[in-house]
């Protein structure tokens, strides 16, 4: 299984990614979560994306192509992968296309703005593992603690109201247009293209899982 999932800041892309990841044994390529590891280690790329994602905006799309690109030659990408935050603007999906990376699906969680906000500003998350939660829709079976390792969870930079209104309306600039790209391509009978499947992001979480494996079935 080769497939992106696409949709707003918040849309539950990386709650949903890391079960869908187990059902189908693929490794979560997630940018964001990689820019976040580059911004912990201190690394000069970390340095200068740090400040941009407090900013709410994107990284270039030079760095970011190469972030992925490196992150496939790795052998663990040969029985396929799950694009988490990628591509972000049409410039990534014509590297991905140039690229001649194959891809079955591309599912796109929506979610409307106003529920997005609320999402935010409860979300904690265990920063090794890009494990999420949220306070109250999604808590940990220990207030503040990972399920799985017990460590401490933690807020991310980004999530102050003012950096996810931007956040969205940089989503609604350049990377939303990406799904008519999608669908052109699709339409186009190039046999190629990837399936593009739409999905409600509301409601629960098993809920949303279940909707996902259907239209990845389909
Ligand atoms: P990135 O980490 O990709 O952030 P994002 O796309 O803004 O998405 P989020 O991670 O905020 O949300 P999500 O959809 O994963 O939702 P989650 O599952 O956490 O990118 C961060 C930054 O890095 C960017 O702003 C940019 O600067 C840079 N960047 C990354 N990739 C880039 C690229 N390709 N090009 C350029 N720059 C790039 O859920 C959110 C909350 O909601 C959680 O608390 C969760 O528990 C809760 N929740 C989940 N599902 C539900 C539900 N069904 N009901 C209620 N609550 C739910
Ligand atoms: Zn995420």
């Amino acid at each position: 299984m080769r497939l992106i999932l696409l949709g707003p800041p918040g849309a539950g892309k990386g709650t949903q990614a890391t079960i869908i990841k187990e059902k189908f044994g693929i490794p979560q390529i997630s940018t964001g979560d990689m820019l976040r590891a580059a911004v912990k280690a201190g690394t000069p790329l970390g340095l200068a994306a740090k400040k941009v994602m407090d900013e709410g905006g994107l990284v270039s799309d030079d760095i970011i192509i190469g972030l992925v690109r490196e992150r496939l030659q790795q052998p663990d990408c040969q029985a396929g992968y799950l694009f988490d935050g990628f591509p972000r603007t049409i410039v990534q999906a014509e590297a991905l296309k140039e690229g001649g990376i194959p891809l079955d699906y591309v599912l796109v969680i929506e979610v409307p703005d106003e529920e997005i906000i609320d999402r935010m500003s409860g979300r904690l998350v265990h920063p090794a593992s890009g494990r999420t939660y949220h306070v109250r829709y999604n808590p940990p079976k220990v207030p503040g603690k990972d399920d799985v390792t017990g460590e401490p969870l933690v807020q991310r930079d980004d999530d102050r109201e003012e950096v996810v209104r931007k956040r969205l309306a940089v989503y609604h600039e350049q990377t939303k247009p990406l799904i008519a790209y999608y669908e052109a391509w699709a339409e186009s009978g190039d046999p190629a293209a990837p399936k593009v499947r739409k999905v409600s992001g509301l409601g629960p979480v098993e809920e949303i899982t279940r909707r996902i494996l259907e239209a990845l079935a389909g």
